[in-house]
């Protein structure tokens, strides 16, 4: 069966299945943000760090970093507004000195769990990454394999939607999720991803 197939709603309601009751949501989500947001806070320096500039301190500190993909147990409690927040953290990691224009993606797992992206740009200007694309790759590669919800952020009113490569891989590997955009007040927009791509060439196609 094409991933593009599965059976999502069904993954999806057992994900809203087991969400904690709000008043347990805002303590640990934020108490989840608050981590994250540390975290990127001590690295945001990152536009000064060029490869062959990096010092012992960087490496030190890259040795110590860990991605954020948070556990099942605690993101099960993960609502649209927490999910944009882990995208509002993962922002602040962009590598996007050519652009200036940072994006951050949380990919939330039929498990509950959030993988988190940014956008990651490079002198060639054309090998970018942008920041859906790499919390897919970082989940896939990782083991995750069924996916619910997207969140998309960047520092816009009107609301950054996913750029065509991220639409079809995302449609590939995610199926129809939700698509949640947001900025860096909170949410803006929440839609499906056939509605962003609604004539999708994939593996269907192809049998
Ligand atoms: N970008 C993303 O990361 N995601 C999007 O949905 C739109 C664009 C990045 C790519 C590039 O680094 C910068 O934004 C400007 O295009």
């Amino acid at each position: 069966m094409p991933k593009s197939d599965r059976k999502w709603p069904a993954n999806r309601r057992a994900t809203r299945e087991r969400r904690a009751p709000s008043d347990r949501r805002s303590g640990a989500a934020r108490r989840l943000a608050d981590q994250a947001h540390a975290e990127a806070e001590r690295r945001s320096g990152d536009e000064r760090r060029i490869a062959e500039r990096r010092t012992g301190e960087d490496r030190r500190d890259e040795a110590a970093w860990k991605p954020i993909v948070l556990e099942a147990a605690a993101a099960d409690i993960y609502d649209d507004a927490a999910l944009v927040a882990a995208a509002v953290d993962a922002r602040l990691r962009a590598r996007a000195r050519f652009s200036g224009f940072k994006v951050g993606a949380a990919l939330e797992t039929a498990a509950g769990e959030v993988v988190t992206g940014c956008n990651i740009e490079n002198a060639t200007y054309g090998l970018t990454m942008c920041a859906e694309r790499v919390a897919l790759y970082k989940a896939l590669s990782d083991g995750r394999d069924v996916f619910t919800r997207v969140a998309v952020v960047a520092d816009t009113d009107d609301p950054t939607p996913p750029c065509g490569s991220c639409r079809q891989l995302l449609w590939e590997y995610c199926g129809d999720i939700e698509v949640i955009l947001g900025n860096l007040a909170g949410v803006k927009k929440r839609l499906r991803l056939s509605q962003l791509l609604p004539l999708p060439f994939d593996a269907r196609l192809l049998e």
